[in-house]
């Protein structure tokens, strides 16, 4: 039997609904397959916590995380709390604590699902986006002075390492590599920022004589918004700075119909610390409670989080069982169905049982 300890953390919003939708569809796989085991600890921290507490997570959180073998993330933010705080408080200080610094972000056109490319002919969309996770346009950097007077300053200072910048070079020329296109692109902006983006195109090229089987080119990341929609066939692998990975996977989630479905990892390469896995879609407080939210996007993490702890049977099981469903048409709201998240889990669950998947 292979065990797994999760600590799943589902916060706010909609995060309770999905991620114990989430819990359910691996008890289930646990139960068809035999010879896997996860035990889940709940951690209850988030913006409820921080209204009786003052923080997001209690001080030794990061301590308490430690020993598990994946954190199983639900989704942060809420009405009455700045977004910077809950951002900053939770969600922020375990990623970049734990050195996540691969934010791996696929996307794909589900069945059943419709994409706003879908009178484009391009079959099916099939990417993978790497977000670097630990610095860039996140490293905090940056102060405020002379608040409230008309001199007032304010500045949001972009990191770039070149540790930082060739690990996630060498992350994404790796999964380009694994892939079957063995395809990668490389954004930047390095016409207009012309120290650290030019590094990133400098490292890119270091990295790129190591994996002389991937083919790779570089975008500019404006020019990338229109590729992404004009030319989505001649994307695979896209590795991209924290910040305009962010954007691009907006764009890339619309493009394949939902956001809602879209999954992300944030992941620790060299398996010092626990890695985290989260739905992208955040904690839509105008649905939470009413038993409709999408449990897509916190299952294709699911599956994520199997593939990371190299259960690849278990997750391909998982997201095969995801399409069948979403094919058939058992969809919610969002994304033009009338099914509960309860209706698309339990019809997840039979999936996962039925003899022919
Ligand atoms: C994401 C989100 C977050 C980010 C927000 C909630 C701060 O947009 O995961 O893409 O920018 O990292
Ligand atoms: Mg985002």
């Amino acid at each position: 039997m292979r065990e797994y300890s999760i600590a799943t953390i589902p916060a706010d919003g909609i995060g309770p609904e999905v991620i114990a939708a989430g819990q359910t569809v691996l008890s289930n796989l646990e139960i068809r397959l035999g010879d896997v085991k996860f035990t889940f600890k709940n951690f209850n921290w988030g913006s409820e916590y921080y209204k009786r507490h003052g923080v997001m997570m209690p001080s030794d959180g990061l301590e308490q995380l430690k020993k598990f073998d994946a954190i199983y993330f639900g989704a942060v933010g809420a009405p009455d709390v700045p977004d910077h705080v809950t951002l900053w408080g939770l969600r922020l200080p375990i990623c970049q604590g734990f050195d996540q610094y691969a934010n791996v972000r696929p996307t794909k056109i589900l069945p059943g699902i419709t994409s706003p490319l879908r009178n484009c002919g391009i079959g099916d969309l099939d990417w993978v986006i790497v977000r670097e996770n630990s610095e860039g346009e996140y490293s905090g950097h940056g102060g405020r002075a002379h608040r409230g007077l008309p001199e007032e300053v304010g500045t949001e200072v972009a990191i770039f390492t070149r540790v930082g910048v060739t690990r996630i070079m060498r992350y994404a020329f790796k999964l380009a590599q694994s892939r079957p296109r063995k395809l990668l692109t490389v954004v930047t902006k390095s016409n207009a920022q012309r120290h650290g983006m030019v590094m990133w195109d400098d490292i890119a090229c270091e990295v790129a004589a190591e994996f002389p089987e991937v083919t790779w080119d570089k975008m500019l990341v404006d020019a990338m918004t229109v590729r992404m929609t004009l030319k989505p066939q001649s994307l695979d692998t896209i590795v991209a700075t924290n910040l305009h990975a962010d954007i691009l996977s907006d764009l890339a989630g619309a493009l394949a119909g939902s956001l809602g479905v879209a999954p992300t990892a944030n992941i620790d390469p060299e398996r010092r610390f626990p890695s985290m896995f989260e739905p992208i879609h955040g904690s839509a407080f105008d649905i939470a409670g009413k038993g409709i939210a999408n449990p897509i996007a916190a299952f294709w993490t699911a599956a994520q989080m199997l593939d990371h702890l190299c259960e690849r049977e278990c997750s391909a099981r998982l997201m095969r069982a995801v399409e069948r469903v979403t094919g058939a048409g058992i969809l919610t709201p969002d994304v033009g169905g009338s099914a509960t998240t309860q209706e698309v889990t339990e019809a997840v669950c039979d999936a996962i049982h039925s003899s022919n998947l």
